[in-house]
């Protein structure tokens, strides 16, 4: 079997994946992270993230002994089982929104400064991270080593979804101004069959943000459609099926929502549009994509707002309402620029008084290690969280479903009406049964839904 010696910088969602993934495609991978104590849970086979099959995947590489986990850059280029050096070197580093919109790179920075004297002659340095326009230029001059490559190998993974996702490409994306190294890193993945897009640099990391903005601008034009649809008494769910049919513009990424966000969509949209900016390139297609997405939550609000008071301008203050899920999208615990969130700070600042429940936000007995993330004093940004979705119903004048757990459709909806004030529901991610939730006694009032006007 073809096997390569990686080292994967970074154990995050993508870092951990790639790492485990590439394992098991036979090569053998050293994972290095500065988090002492989440690298001695991860030799245990404990993995934080909410990231189906990934823990299985972990334990079973690390068994196999193909995957093995060291504190540091440093240690993952050069402490390989058989005392040798790694040959291709990901970086799979946070790279957050800075100042004014701007992807920060100190952490691949770092790293880089860190380990430049120790990657032996011929190693690929590898950039997983979304990362700006020029970035692989910039690390091979941070790097100053004519005898090292950098590659930029964009990654495509679903939060929730990031295994399948790796071990099912759509395509490999490999950018390099020398053919070879790109080569080698694209054979890493040859077992996958996907087709392989081999550019340079440049293109491979454009390609990056070029993808997440299209799906951003996706989103925000069936958001749009979705307003439409309520104004002309259309149904958005019709009108998805029908153009999605078209192969050219397919069925998947068109549910309307509370608006797109996560650790990635929200990131990349401002800073593509700063990479525009620089260049001088006025991109306002892709400013009417954020702003159509910053008006959504609102929307939201006046949605709620009418739906509880039957008046436009209505007053929210004291009003109690239940909120159902807090996390940027069904699958993952996930709360990083959670739409969810951005909505329910403008009801908070409306007067609303919020409880939330969350399945993925629920403290787990048979894991006491493992602590809700964001949460302080049993609360997530001033929100109360319940463990039970009927406390969130309890005297609610509505519900307020914000994120798409499969599980809300099995809810005992007739239990949560006989708990409410008022029987309504605001759907924002059109997931349940208007007819379902009508036997129930409740109201359902979803997004560009023909009862919906
Ligand atoms: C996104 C991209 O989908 C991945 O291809 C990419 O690799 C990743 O960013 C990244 O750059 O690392 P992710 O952030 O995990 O993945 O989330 P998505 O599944 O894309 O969802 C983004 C947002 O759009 C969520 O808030 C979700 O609820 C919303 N959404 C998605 C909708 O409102 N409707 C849809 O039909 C689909």
């Amino acid at each position: 079997m073809f096997t390569r010696r990686v080292a994967v910088v970074g154990t995050g969602y993508v870092g951990l994946t790639t790492g485990a993934c590439l394992a098991s495609l036979g090569h053998q991978v050293v994972c290095g992270d500065i988090d002492a104590a989440k690298v001695e849970r991860l030799r245990r086979g404990v993995v934080d993230i909410v990231e189906p099959g990934l823990a299985e995947l972990v334990t079973e590489q690390v068994s196999a002994g193909r995957l093995s986990f060291v504190v540091g850059a440093s240690s993952a280029v050069t402490d390989f089982p058989d005392e040798l050096d790694a040959e291709i070197v990901f970086l799979c580093l946070p790279t957050p929104m800075g100042v004014g919109g701007v992807a920060d790179l100190r952490a691949v920075e770092a790293v880089v400064e860190e380990t430049r004297h120790l990657l032996a002659a011929g190693t690929v340095v590898v950039n997983k991270s979304t990362v700006p326009v020029g970035t692989a230029a910039r690390t091979a001059e941070l790097l100053d080593r004519a005898d090292v490559s950098v590659v930029s190998n964009p990654e495509f993974l679903r939060e929730g979804s990031a295994v399948h996702d790796f071990l099912n490409p759509d395509r490999i994306v490999v950018g390099c101004d020398a053919a070879e190294a790109a080569e080698r890193v694209a054979a890493l993945y040859a077992r996958l069959g996907a087709p392989t897009v081999l550019t340079d640099a440049a293109s491979a990391e454009l390609m990056k943000y070029a993808a997440n903005c299209f799906l951003a601008m996706k989103l925000s034009y069936v958001n749009a459609m979705a307003e439409l649809c309520e104004r002309v008494g259309a149904d958005i769910s019709d009108v998805t099926e029908g153009i999605g049919y078209d192969r050219r513009i397919g069925q998947a990424f068109l549910s309307p929502g509370p608006g797109w966000g996560g650790s990635c969509l929200p990131k990349d949209t401002h800073a593509l549009l700063q990479v525009a900016d620089a260049a001088d390139f006025e991109f306002r297609l892709l400013r009417a994509t954020i702003d159509t997405n910053t008006r959504q939550r609102q929307r939201i609000v006046d949605k709620v707002r009418h739906a509880v008071t039957g008046r436009r301008a209505g007053s929210l203050t004291r009003v109690r309402l239940g909120l159902l899920g807090l996390t940027f999208k069904a699958g993952t615990d996930d709360l990083r620029d959670s739409p969810a969130l951005a909505i329910a700070a403008l009801l908070r600042q409306a007067g609303a008084e919020l409880v939330a429940y969350d399945p993925a936000l629920v403290a787990d007995p048979n894991n006491p290690d493992k602590t809700v993330p964001g949460m302080v004093d049993g609360m997530i940004d001033g929100v109360p969280l319940v463990s039970d979705p009927v406390e969130a119903a309890q005297g609610a004048e509505a519900l307020v479903v914000l994120t798409e757990w499969p599980q809300f459709r099995q809810l005992d909806w007739s239990a949560m009406a006989g708990v409410m004030k008022q029987p309504t529901v605001i759907d924002t991610r059109n997931l349940l049964d208007p007819a379902t939730l009508r036997r129930a006694g409740l109201t359902g009032i979803g997004l560009g839904r023909r009862e919906a006007a």
